[in-house]
């Protein structure tokens, strides 16, 4: 397959930038957004949101929904319909034809059910325990080196890849932020099916059963026209459950608890029920000095898996009460926060879930916050807490010194990794944690009490141990990002290594800047952002973790020698007639399945390098 090579990706850029100057500029856009959305040299570097080229990425559809319903609906408040328009027509000159599956669909479009019930890949954690290890995997250390690019696809009205692939059998199930979603050939990449189920997909995919069918259960926005009742809240925040054989909604639930009720970790099943983790807006509608920050709050929403139905929500704050007045006279409320976006990690034999949360996002600090909680799976009821690091508040005010910002001012540690149920040498569980702090908590699973707590690297408000960790054999894989440099210490951006018997550091690598792309740029990134913040995933002697500057690593798990890379940040030709382009390595990562790997390429959420490639590579045979 040819690929386009650097310097042609410089050239698109260049073209890119004088087909916006061509459209002039666009004044809204000057004096609302340009503070944290440009691209350098304007950016002050401190809140950046994804760039003038990622949002012409995403489409119109999708930044009228940032814009009306999503998170940046602060910043558009007051705004005519026509101003509207206006801006969004600037952020994406093209408005792209309504892209059809028609001339991709696969000949053979049979999807095997059997294959259904016995997925290689089901969910974000690769098992319940959350290991992210893949026993189904032919990959080895002595054979990647023959993986090749068996095909690539480009992601509809997406700049970012948030969600995991799904295989079972010859089928591959994917998703793009825009809400669409694909039944895929597994060695093709042809479409089987395609729907549009959501305005906005943002969780990992999960095959679950539903009413004894194979279900795909996602979080993300009801369209406005889902002939049922937006939620509460603007944003229509809801888990879907779609047919894995034919692409039909199930059913869909929205199970917003406030206005900013936002979801993002995956779902996971656990016999009749699901159970989905709630993060919260607070944080960033802080920055509004005139918002009464902040009532909404994390949580766990137990849904019953055939009907969608609420069975019971764990709250990670107490209901928030009235606390100051800022210095604008605007009520302040806490406690609040404590998001909770990391996967579920189901603990069978005790009957516990456990979950990672955020920071507070106004004062008080509160004892959940920045905590591994374990959860009844019955009755949702808090069986223990252990807290990471205690009073940190924070919200996007506290980046310019605005009036919502907590006395706390951060230092925004949370849990984003999922929790890991690993087992010792001697076959005892042990609960592995990861977080932005740069610390590994190593828990006893009975009582959340330390076995053993290591800091890989000084950490940061994006990690530290940013997505996730894995686990293979007694070693543990701690990806870090550490993208800021903070004042005196030393960043330790690499890949690490843990026992995970005693904690010890096995190996570690230290990231290697790649900085020569024509994608690369931009603050808050120091020099270019190739830095390791997505999940990485193992199987037999390899881990596979992938970086921001676009490159895919393959490591042996024994050594820390890298055994295989590849440069995503290219452009490829798709499959499916939508041009598919690398940026960073983010979220998801990569998993094996069989003789394939899936790398999702892309994200843009604060300033890294977008994209919207889904890239399949098989074992040459
Ligand atoms: C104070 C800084 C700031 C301002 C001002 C701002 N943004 Fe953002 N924007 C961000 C950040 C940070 C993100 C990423 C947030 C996240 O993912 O949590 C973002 C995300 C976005 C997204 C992606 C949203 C999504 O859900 O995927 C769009 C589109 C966007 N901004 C457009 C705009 C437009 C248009 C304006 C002006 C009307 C604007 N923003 C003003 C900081 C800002």
């Amino acid at each position: 397959m040819k690929t386009l090579n650097r310097a042609n990706g410089l050239l698109a850029l260049l073209l890119c930038g004088l087909c916006t100057m061509a459209e002039g500029s666009n004044e809204i856009y000057a004096a609302r957004c340009a503070s944290c959305h440009a691209d350098e040299p304007t950016r002050s570097g401190k809140d950046s949101g994804p760039t003038l080229e990622a949002m012409a990425n995403m489409g119109r559809a999708q930044i009228r929904f940032a814009l009306t319903r999503g998170k940046m609906q602060i910043h558009a408040r007051d705004l005519s319909e026509q101003d509207l328009n206006h801006l969004i027509a600037f952020l994406a000159p093209s408005a792209r034809d309504e892209w059809s599956a028609e001339a991709y669909l696969c000949a053979n479009r049979a999807i095997d059910r059997r294959a259904l019930d016995e997925p290689t890949i089901s969910a974000w954690g690769l098992d319940a325990r959350n290991t992210r290890y893949q026993p189904n995997s032919e990959l080895r250390s002595d054979n990647v080196q023959d993986l090749e690019l068996a095909w690539a696809l480009g992601l509809p009205e997406t700049a970012e890849v948030r969600s995991q692939v799904v295989v079972a059998g010859n089928t591959v199930f994917a998703s793009s932020v825009g809400g669409h979603l694909f039944a895929l050939d597994r060695t093709r990449g042809c479409i089987k099916w395609h729907r549009h189920p959501a305005q906005v997909i943002r969780t990992s995919l999960t095959l679950a059963r539903v009413d004894d069918r194979p279900a795909l259960v996602f979080g993300g926005a009801l369209k406005e026209s889902t002939p049922m009742r937006l939620s509460l809240v603007d944003f229509g925040q809801a888990v879907f459950a779609v047919a894995a054989d034919t692409g039909e909604t199930l059913w869909a639930q929205d199970v917003a608890l406030f206005r900013g009720t936002i979801l993002t970790g995956g779902i996971v099943q656990h016999g009749a029920r699901l159970l989905v983790p709630l993060s919260a807006m607070g944080v960033g509608f802080g920055g509004d000095p005139n918002f009464e920050c902040c009532k909404s709050h994390g949580a766990v929403r137990a849904l019953d898996a055939n009907t969608g139905r609420i069975l019971w929500t764990a709250h990670m704050t107490a209901e928030a009460k009235p606390t100051y007045k800022n210095q604008l006279g605007v009520q302040q409320w806490g406690p609040s926060g404590a998001s909770v976006w990391t996967t579920p990690t189901i603990d069978a034999k005790r009957n516990l879930a456990y979950v990672g949360t955020g920071q507070n996002s106004s004062s008080p600090a509160s004892a959940m916050s920045d905590a591994i909680v374990a959860i009844d799976i019955d009755s949702g009821a808090v069986r223990w807490v252990y807290q990471g690091t205690a009073g940190d508040a924070f919200n996007s005010a506290c980046l310019f010194g605005g009036p919502n910002c907590p006395k706390e001012n951060g230092p925004d540690l949370d849990f984003g990794a999922s929790a890991v149920l690993a087992r010792t040498s001697n076959g005892k569980d042990i609960l592995l944690a990861g977080q932005k702090s740069g610390v590994v908590h190593a828990l006893n699973p009975e009582t959340g009490d330390v076995r053993w707590r290591t800091r890989v690297s000084p950490g940061s408000a994006l990690g530290g141990v940013h997505w996730g960790m894995a686990v293979s054999g007694r070693t543990v894989i701690v990806p870090i990002n550490d993208p800021v440099p903070g004042p005196g210490v030393t960043r330790k951006p690499g890949v690490y290594a843990l026992d995970i018997d005693t904690g010890r550091t096995l190996w570690a690598y230290d990231a290697v800047p790649v900085c020569d792309s024509g994608f690369s740029r931009g603050a808050p990134w120091p020099d270019c952002p190739y830095t390791f913040s997505a999940a990485p995933s193992t199987s037999n002697d390899l881990a596979f973790v992938g970086s921001l500057s676009g490159v895919a690593y393959a490591f042996d798990v024994r050594t820390g020698k890298v055994v295989w890379q590849f440069d995503t940040a290219a452009t490829f030709d798709s499959v499916n007639g939508i041009p598919a382009t690398g940026g960073s390595i983010d979220a998801p990562g990569m998993v094996a399945a069989g003789d394939m790997l899936f790398v999702g390429s892309g994200y843009a959420m604060f300033g890294e390098n977008p994209g919207n490639a889904l890239l399949a590579f098989r074992l040459k045979r």
